[in-house]
């Protein structure tokens, strides 16, 4: 027996919740709203106000696209084609990670440590995917010059458009890793959230992740773990303006390597935990002062 279609927003609500349930995807109550809103054009707060609004047969059909596809496990971000990083809405397409709020930790360490340096920060960002970290820190750090690098110009052309979009100004440079901008060096901040799963971890990452992020924002090269962590560990060492800080994100479990490596290539280091009481970030520095303490987020 077909079921009717729904009527009203909040029937329509209803019976998407029941299908990602059914679907077992990550957060069926969230992704319901987000999606239903997204194909009446409108926000969650307004579907909540609307919930009685009657809907037509195109609505109910846009909703059903955009369903089946998050039932495939395509990730939300992508469907409805924006996420949220740092408040700020960012573009983003199949060709970029999606910003993680996990992130959002390494933005609060680089303006702790461009703030202690008490001069307009150079800073350099690479692996830059949808130009969240760049944009954001071009944003929060007053007369910052940013430099953000990435190997795909499929995710330049999304990170362009976000800085347009923002109203960011940051160079976007098409290249294989930081020895491509060292002509622009020296810099206060050199900063990455760079490949760190090992291509053998594949098949453990959830369908979301595995089929449908782009492989060459989420993998290691050559199945070398600690590959990004060696590349940038040596780069910081010529890149790096005196007293100059780098900030690497970490994947599980990766920060006793990280620190060994840092250690190995001359550097002081510490790790930052992250609100989970992961430790997420690699702070490394070439000088002798000791790191200071771990940056406690805004509560505001
Ligand atoms: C984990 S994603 C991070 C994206 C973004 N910074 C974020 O935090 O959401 C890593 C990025 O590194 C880029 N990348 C991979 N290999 C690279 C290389 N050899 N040189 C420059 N960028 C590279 C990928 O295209 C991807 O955009």
């Amino acid at each position: 027996m077909t079921q009717e279609a729904p009527r009203t927003a909040g029937e329509m609500l209803a019976r998407a919740r029941e299908f990602l349930l059914r679907k077992g995807t990550a957060e069926p109550r969230l992704e319901a709203e987000l999606l239903v809103a997204h194909s009446l054009r409108l926000s969650r707060l307004q579907l909540f106000l609307r919930l009685d609004q009657p809907v037509v047969e195109a609505e109910v059909a846009r909703a059903r696209d955009l369903l089946v596809r998050r039932g495939q496990h395509e990730p939300v971000a992508y469907i409805t084609g924006t996420r949220e990083f740092y408040g700020r809405s960012f573009r983003v397409a199949s060709a970029v990670l999606v910003p993680r709020p996990e992130t959002e930790l390494l933005i609060d360490l680089a303006r702790e440590r461009a703030k202690a340096q008490r001069c307009a920060a150079r800073v350099a960002d690479i692996g830059t995917g949808s130009g969240c970290i760049a944009i954001t820190l071009a944003l929060e750090l007053a007369g910052s010059k940013v430099t953000a690098v990435d190997l795909s110009a499929a995710a330049l052309e999304i990170a362009r458009a976000n800085a347009a979009a923002l109203c960011a100004s940051v160079e976007f440079v098409e290249g294989d890793g930081p020895e491509s901008i060292s002509s622009r060096a020296p810099f206060e901040l050199l900063v990455s959230n760079p490949p760190y799963i090992a291509p053998q971890e594949r098949a453990s990452l959830a369908p979301d992740v595995r089929e449908h992020e782009p492989a060459l924002a989420l993998f290691t090269p050559s199945g070398d773990p600690d590959h990004w962590l060696r590349r940038l560990c040596a780069a910081a060492r010529t890149l790096l303006a005196p007293g100059g800080t780098l900030l690497v994100e970490l994947g599980h479990r990766q920060s006793e390597r990280a620190l060994a490596v840092a250690r190995e290539h001359g550097l002081e280091a510490r790790a930052h935990k992250d609100f989970g009481g992961i430790e997420r970030v690699l702070e490394a520095r070439a000088s002798p002062a000791p790191l200071s303490q771990t940056v406690v987020r805004d509560a505001t």
